[in-house]
């Protein structure tokens, strides 16, 4: 394994570690030669395949160019959506319609050209799911050792269900 490899595991590792909200746990995390992200589920591959393409999508006003974002640990964020959202965008729709899909880009450097993460919300059967995925589809572990990936991954829904807007930051849909 390079060096520059065992740095990106450590560095993905520690993304994970500081995106939580727990905050009672402030020791630093373990080196580990473990993986930092696993292969991903049925409904993590099929949401991924949705996902292709999403460079050419529209994104919300709030968020046109790479911004950093305190709450992803300084990471470089650009957030693109599909037509769904677009619609409820136009059509003040709250909740969002299943099918909704949102795709966030996290940069390591505002010039990178591969993001570091991919995080996404997809929303099926009226409820959110959440993943949180390297470009190429593997999914990250949180700090148990758990994937980033469902319903009920609750150091995401921790801040989004903060939001008025059907857990979505970055939009009021009722304006
Ligand atoms: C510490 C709080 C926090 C955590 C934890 C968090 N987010 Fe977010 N997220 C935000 C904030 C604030 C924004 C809007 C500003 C920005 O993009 O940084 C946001 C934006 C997003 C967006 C763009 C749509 C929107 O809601 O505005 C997606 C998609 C997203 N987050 C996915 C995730 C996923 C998936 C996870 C879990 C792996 C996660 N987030 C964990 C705070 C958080």
């Amino acid at each position: 394994m390079s060096i520059s490899r065992i740095s990106k595991g450590a560095f993905l590792a520690s993304i994970v570690f500081f995106i939580s909200c727990s905050s009672d746990d402030e020791e630093t995390i373990p080196m580990s030669d473990a993986p930092a992200a696993v292969e991903a589920s049925v409904v993590s591959n099929e949401i991924f395949t949705k996902a292709q393409g999403y460079q050419s999508w529209s994104k919300f006003a709030a968020n046109q160019t790479r911004m950093k974002s305190v709450t992803h640990m300084n990471m470089y964020v650009l957030t693109y959506h599909n037509d769904i959202v677009a619609n409820a965008i136009v059509n003040k729709t709250l909740p969002l319609p299943d099918g909704a899909l949102i795709v966030k880009e996290n940069y390591a450097a505002v010039i990178d050209s591969m993001p570091m993460a991919l995080t996404i919300m997809y929303k099926q059967q009226g409820d959110w799911y959440w993943l949180q995925a390297m470009p190429d589809g593997k999914v990250f572990l949180d700090d148990q050792r758990k994937p980033l990936e469902g319903k009920d991954v609750a150091m995401c829904v921790s801040c989004h269900r903060k939001s008025s807007n059907d857990a979505v930051m970055l939009h009021d849909f009722t304006m």
